[in-house]
Formats: structure tokens, C-alpha cells, sequence
């Protein structure tokens, strides 16, 4: 297929508030085989829930148009969420497509690891160049209880030794860390991975959807964690990859390698936010925060054209002012009660 407008972009599309398009998050699966209390608590959302029907959501070709359509606007990041995107069938083959996009040279997946011993150097084979693995815990009990009953720590550790041994060379380690839950066993998982080339990256409890029952009062402000760790291992601050990484980054000054802090709670980077996001069904959102998704399945299902697909998604970013994570307070006190559902963009 021919896409001309490809190399006819040079700038990236610019928001409301003057921040490019870069990097699209791409949710292939609203399942996922955890129930972790943070995100899709057991007992919270709906036990009539509806996950979507196999034609409701996107077919890999779908996805891969309008991956291309976002490539054209100045996307260069892709990263495939979930629910737990290894449950969504022949993975690998999707990543196969999108890695041939002009102008898309990083593509990443997050995942909670368990299927990695299956997928790993399949979706290595196919393209994939960087992967996340979710980590809370190494405690068996812990992890037990914040996967939700579902997940054994055992199965994680067998996942990362998979990815390494497929070629992923330096994983990063999500750990979301809440008060009072696995917040005083942070140090434990720093310590497993010390020496090694894998970056723990330790995240701020975040409000994110309608389920999981977030207070403040939960948070570990990623300072006092620092502090924490600092007073353990010394740590150096390092400077960002990129502009807008989520990321804070820090050496162990005694070379054993980095880790990192994302605090979207106590300092807000919605200044240099870059992403987009696309649920399974084909919904845009600007913001992990967001109300609402702007369609794009439809547009594509009454054969809209590429040209047109950029302009919708074009338009869209064009207006896009969100910045939840810098108005959470004020937001929060005058009820913004809907918000989209971490399982359904991914994080
Ligand atoms: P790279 O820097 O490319 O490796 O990716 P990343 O750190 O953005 O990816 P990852 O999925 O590992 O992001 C880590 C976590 O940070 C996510 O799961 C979210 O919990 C959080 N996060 C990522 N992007 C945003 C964002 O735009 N806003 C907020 N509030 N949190 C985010
Ligand atoms: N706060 C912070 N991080 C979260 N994640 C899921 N829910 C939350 C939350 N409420 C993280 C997961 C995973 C990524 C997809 O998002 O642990 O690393
Ligand atoms: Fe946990 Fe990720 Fe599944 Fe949510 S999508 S329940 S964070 S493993
Ligand atoms: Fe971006 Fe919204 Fe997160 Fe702010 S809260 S960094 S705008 S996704």
C-alpha cells in the first residue's frame, strides 16, 4: 500500500497547549487475567461487566491504519497496553505489522509477564524492542493479594528470565507502590534487581478510573521512598532519555545500576505530555484521566481514507487541552466522577 502523506509530515501535530504528538499507547485487550485492587478491584467493578465482543474490537489491520494515520502526525513511540495484552490472540503478528510503519522506531509492550515464557522471543522475532513487566511485590503473599488472588510472584520471575533470555536486555520493572500494603518492601525489590541491567521503576498510587477506591492518604510520595532508598544505597540523579519522560531516573552511585520514580500525584508532568491513547475498540483519548474516547472504529468502518482518518485524529489533539494530574485537586473537589478505566487504555 501506498501512504504518501507519510513523508510529507515533518512537524509532529501540536495541542491546545502547544505539546506534540509523540507517542501512542495502543490497549489491544480490555481482559486481563489479574485482578489487582488498584486497578480492577474483584469486587468493584461489575460482576455483569461486559468485556467487548471479538468484532467490537479493533482487527489488527485496523490498528495498524491507524497506527500509520498517527506515524503521519508525528508519533514515533508505540506502546501495546492492555487489560494484559498477551491475552489478545497472535500478539506477535500485529507486532510484526506495525514494526514495518515509516517513521515508528520504538515499540514497546507492557504486561503483567505472566505469558512471557509462551510470547517472549516471539514478540522479540517479530519487532518488539522494549518491555515493561508489572512487579509489586517479590512477597508471594503480597503479590497474591494485590494481583487480586490471581497472580503467583513465581510466574512474574519465570516471565522476566523468559524476556532476558529472548534478547530484552534491560526490562523496566513497574512496581505501583501503595501505603501500608508493599510500600516497606520497596527496598527488597530494588535489591533484586541491583546489578542487574533492569530498571525498577517505582509509581505513585494514581485515581485513575472509578473503581479502586484511591485516597491520598494512600500515596507514597516518591520523595519519601527516595529518601528511603537513598539512605540504603546512595543514588545520583541522572537526566531524563527524553524530553517528557515519565520517569525520574537515578543511579546507584556505587555503579549497580538505575532506578526510577514516576510521581504523577506529588509532581504532575502534564506539561510535556505526549500521548495518546487507544482503547481496543477503537476509541482516542487524550488523557489517562479522560471522560470520554473520540471514535475512530467508526470513521474507519464507513471507509474513511487515510487523508481522513489524520484529520479527525489531526483535529482531535488539535484541541486537546487536559492536564488532569496538574488540576487533580480541583478537579476531584468538584465530583469529576467519570473517568475511563485503567484496563481500558492501559496506563
Ligand atoms: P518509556 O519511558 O517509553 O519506557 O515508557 P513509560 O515509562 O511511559 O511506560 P510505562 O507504561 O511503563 O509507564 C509507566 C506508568 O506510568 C504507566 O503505567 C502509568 O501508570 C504511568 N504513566 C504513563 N504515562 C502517564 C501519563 O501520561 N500520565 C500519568 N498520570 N501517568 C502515566
Ligand atoms: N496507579 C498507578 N499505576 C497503576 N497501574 C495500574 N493502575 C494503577 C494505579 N491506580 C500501572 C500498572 C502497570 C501499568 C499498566 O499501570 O501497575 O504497571
Ligand atoms: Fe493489574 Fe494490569 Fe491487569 Fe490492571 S491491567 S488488573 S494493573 S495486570
Ligand atoms: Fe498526560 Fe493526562 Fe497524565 Fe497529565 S494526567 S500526564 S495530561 S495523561
Amino acid at each position: 500500500m501506498n501512504h504518501p502523506a507519510v513523508s510529507q509530515r515533518l512537524e509532529a501535530a501540536r495541542d491546545a497547549l502547544a505539546r506534540p504528538l509523540h507517542d501512542l499507547r495502543i490497549s489491544v485487550i480490555d481482559r486481563c487475567n489479574f485482578r489487582c485492587t488498584y486497578c480492577m478491584p474483584e469486587d468493584q467493578y461489575a460482576l455483569d461487566h461486559k468485556f467487548l465482543a471479538k468484532d467490537q474490537r479493533l482487527r489488527f489491520e485496523e490498528i495498524e491504519r491507524i497506527a500509520r494515520a498517527f506515524a503521519c502526525l508525528g508519533v514515533r513511540k508505540l506502546r501495546l497496553t492492555g487489560g494484559e495484552p498477551l491475552l489478545r490472540r497472535d500478539l506477535p503478528e500485529l507486532v510484526r505489522q506495525l514494526a514495518r510503519i515509516p517513521g515508528i522506531d520504538d515499540i514497546a509492550l507492557t504486561t503483567n509477564g505472566v505469558l512471557l515464557p509462551k510470547l517472549a522471543q516471539k514478540l522479540r522475532d517479530a519487532g518488539l524492542q522494549r518491555l515493561t513487566v508489572s512487579l509489586d511485590s517479590l512477597d508471594a503473599a503480597t503479590f497474591r493479594e494485590l494481583s487480586g488472588g490471581r497472580g503467583e510472584v513465581a510466574e512474574v520471575l519465570a516471565g522476566i528470565d523468559a524476556a532476558e533470555r529472548a534478547g530484552f536486555a534491560s526490562i523496566k520493572i513497574n512496581c505501583v507502590v501503595l501505603r501500608g500494603v508493599n510500600d516497606h518492601q520497596a527496598t527488597d525489590l530494588a535489591e533484586r534487581f541491583r546489578g542487574t541491567p533492569h530498571v525498577v521503576r517505582f509509581i505513585e498510587y494514581m485515581d485513575v478510573g472509578t473503581l479502586n477506591r484511591w485516597s491520598a492518604q494512600n500515596v507514597v510520595p516518591s520523595a519519601e521512598l527516595l529518601a528511603r532508598l537513598h539512605a540504603r544505597w546512595p543514588l545520583r540523579p541522572l537526566d531524563p532519555n527524553y524530553r517528557g519522560e515519565v520517569a525520574q531516573r537515578y543511579a546507584y552511585a556505587d555503579g549497580a545500576g538505575e532506578i526510577g520514580f514516576i510521581s504523577s500525584v506529588s509532581q504532575p508532568f502534564c506539561g510535556d505530555c505526549s500521548r495518546a491513547r487507544l482503547s481496543a475498540d477503537g476509541r482516542l483519548y487524550t488523557c489517562l484521566f479522560a471522560r470520554a474516547g473520540f471514535d475512530l472504529r467508526g470513521p474507519l468502518r464507513d471507509g474513511a481514507g487515510d487523508e481522513e482518518l489524520m484529520r479527525l485524529i489531526g483535529g482531535r489533539w488539535a484541541q486537546r487541552s487536559d492536564r488532569y494530574s496538574e488540576q487533580r485537586a480541583q478537579l476531584r473537589a468538584a465530583g469529576n466522577g467519570e473517568k475511563v478505566e485503567m484496563y481500558e487504555i492501559g496506563g
